[in-house]
């Protein structure tokens, strides 16, 4: 038996291995599929068995599995194109016939209406139809996401972006989301479930900007544009065009309330409260 993670070499992937780590989950008990070797070089120290493949390689994913395997398939990057990539990972897993494949996705799940989750309901679909066992990880956004430009915001002053005033947002951290997976990859009881993963409390714009101007000691505004003036502002920035409507459509999404719902499944798996958006801000703001 063998607890498999894609992606192993990203930052989610990475996380959930250190977890099942700590929890005593053995190294030999672990397998982690990255497409570079070389990336994945610190996992093999550690004594982690690994299995280089590639999603656009479905050949790569001939052997990767055997039948008593729980597999956590995390999504890739490549959004419009996952659909064919998890494909693969998909239909390796259910030739050996694995005893668990866990899926990575989106809050919300078949109700989440707005591109960015067009991939990840597709490729729930493929799950549900190869009939294996499944536990679905429907993630809500990473908290970090909103501190990646933490610099330029204080610089600016401003954070502008799409969103609704007073819309709000339920992030948690991928520590968060990570411990998780790890729990729901180590612990019997987790199939054909799908859990709605966010964080306990849903914050607005308005309160970010609130939190990180006293944190950072000066004042940060919160500024409501239109679609058409975001995707100006990321394009501006250099995001190619399909990729700004993507993002100005997930905060059409926000506006519509689609990401505020804290339905408590994370606390509850992980056994703690999730953290708070003040302490990813303290976090980066210290780093
Ligand atoms: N909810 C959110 O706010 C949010 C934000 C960002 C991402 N996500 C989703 O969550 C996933 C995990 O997030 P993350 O922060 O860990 O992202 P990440 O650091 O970019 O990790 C993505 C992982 O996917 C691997 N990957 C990408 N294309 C691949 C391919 N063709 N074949 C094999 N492996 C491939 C990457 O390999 P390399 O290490 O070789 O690059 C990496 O290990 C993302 O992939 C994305 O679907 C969600």
């Amino acid at each position: 038996m063998s607890i498999v993670i894609t992606g192993a070499t990203g930052q989610l992937g990475q996380k959930v291995i250190a977890d099942l780590l700590a929890a005593g989950v053995p190294a030999g008990e672990i397998t982690a599929i990255a497409r570079s070797e070389e990336k994945a070089a610190g996992l093999v120290v550690m004594g982690v068995r690994l299995h280089v493949a590639d999603y656009d390689q479905p050949e790569t994913f001939a052997k990767a599995f055997s039948a008593e395997d729980r597999v956590l398939l995390v999504s890739g990057t490549d959004v419009g194109r996952r659909t064919a990539q998890h494909a693969a990972v998909i239909d390796a897993a259910k030739a050996a016939g694995v005893a668990q494949l866990a899926y990575v996705g989106v809050f919300g799940g078949p109700k989440a209406e707005f591109l960015l989750a067009g991939d990840h309901h597709a490729t729930e679909k493929l799950i549900l139809d190869s009939g294996l066992p499944y536990t679905f990880l429907r993630n809500n956004w990473y908290s970090e996401m909103y501190l990646t430009d933490l610099p330029g915001i204080v610089e600016r002053g401003v954070i502008a972006n799409s969103v609704a005033p007073g819309a709000r947002i339920a992030t948690a951290t991928r520590d968060d989301y990570a411990a998780a997976a790890a729990v729901v990859m180590r612990e019997d009881g987790h199939l054909n479930t799908a859990y709605e993963l966010s964080g306990d409390i849903a914050w607005s714009q308005e309160e970010f900007a609130e939190e990180l101007s006293r944190q950072v000691g000066k004042e940060i505004t919160y500024t409501s544009v239109t679609g058409a003036e975001h995707k100006a502002i990321l394009t501006g920035v250099g995001v190619p065009d399909a990729f700004a409507d993507v993002l100005v459509d997930v905060d059409d999404a926000i506006s519509r309330g689609l990401l505020a719902g804290t339905p408590g499944d994370l606390s509850r798996l992980i056994g703690r409260p999730t953290t708070p958006i003040a302490d990813t801000i303290a976090a980066a703001t210290t780093s």
